[in-house]
């Protein structure tokens, strides 16, 4: 589904008090740059969303809640006068996502990068899953996610040769904790696939961003902790989903490696590298809290 508004010539609205009418601070890095955006229905994906059109770059979005990804096209463009194509979708579908990425080619033309953002998980004992929803996690947090970068990036190469592909992993894709294994397995998957791909893409000219998280306060929780036990015990650390937003949309289009947030779990990450057994024994009552 296109939502189309017409943008005037100068991307923003006409004058008002001699002065446009407009909220944007474009940057060249992403003017009338073309970013996918999966998963900006909600969370961090909106807020990314919400940032690139912002800076001048036009967020095209992708999630399963059409009117949710409506509205917010509807928001981008009463505040930054930026079209966004919306393109409902359920990313578990092989099917689907390939015969929208088709849509989106001949909607869009050249695409100059991608966020595959979208990404669930629910945090329980091993024995509490079914395969079904195992195979549910990996087919969203992983298998989607291969799929869109291995269709996008066919476009990148014969176009410019230049693409950006973020990939939102987790801290719990460097550090796996109690009742996090199906979820940390899956954003250890994105992790092995990115940083294998990265090396691959950059004599292509290229780049690939991992951005690994702590806890950051979106609707995830819903469904990761229904409880919500895990969520109040963390509340003290939550990241700002905008936050986040605002340092991602920052490296867009630069050569980082890595984003993690908040520093101090990737500390923790680090030594567990070193020191493993040290840590889960220094930290087994936070390590504890899902
Ligand atoms: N929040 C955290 O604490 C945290 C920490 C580390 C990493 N992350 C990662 O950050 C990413 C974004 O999560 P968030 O925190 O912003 O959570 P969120 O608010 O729940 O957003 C998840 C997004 O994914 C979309 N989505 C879910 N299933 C989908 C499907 N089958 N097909 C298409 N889209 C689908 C949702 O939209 P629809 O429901 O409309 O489809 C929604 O837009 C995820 O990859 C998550 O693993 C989150």
């Amino acid at each position: 589904m296109m939502v189309k508004t017409s943008v005037l010539e100068n991307g923003c609205n006409a004058k008002r008090n001699g002065r446009e009418d407009c909220n944007r601070m474009t940057d060249d890095r992403l003017n009338n740059k073309k970013i996918i955006v999966t998963g900006a229905s909600s969370g961090i994906g909106a807020q990314l969303a919400k940032e690139i059109a912002k800076a001048g770059g036009k967020p095209i979005l992708i999630a399963r809640s059409a009117d949710k990804l409506g509205e917010l096209c509807k928001t981008i463009y009463r505040d930054y006068q930026i079209d966004c194509p919306v393109y409902p979708l359920d990313l578990k579908s092989e099917a689907a996502v390939q015969s929208t990425a088709e849509v989106i080619f001949e909607d869009n033309g050249e695409i100059n990068a991608l966020i595959n953002n979208a990404g669930a998980g629910r945090f329980a004992g091993i024995q509490e899953f079914s395969m079904g929803e195992i195979e549910d996690v990996f087919s969203l947090n992983v298998k989607a996610l291969m799929q869109m970068t291995m269709l996008y990036l066919n476009q990148f190469s014969s176009t410019q040769g230049d693409g950006h592909i973020i990939n939102i992993a987790s801290q719990a894709g460097k550090l796996a904790t109690p009742k996090s294994a199906v979820y940390a397995a899956s954003k250890h998957a994105v992790l092995g696939f990115s940083n294998a791909l990265r090396m691959e893409l950059a004599p292509i000219g290229i780049h690939l961003t991992t951005v690994n998280l702590g806890p950051v306060n979106t609707n995830f929780f819903d469904n990761a902790d229904p409880s919500g036990k895990y969520r109040q015990s963390v509340r003290r650390y939550m990241l700002d989903p905008h936050k986040v937003a605002q340092k991602i949309v920052k490296n867009l289009f630069k050569k980082k490696r890595e984003i993690n947030l908040p520093w101090w779990m990737e500390a923790a990450s680090r030594m567990h590298g070193i020191a493993p057994r040290f840590l889960e024994t220094m930290l087994k009552k936070q390590f504890n809290k899902k």
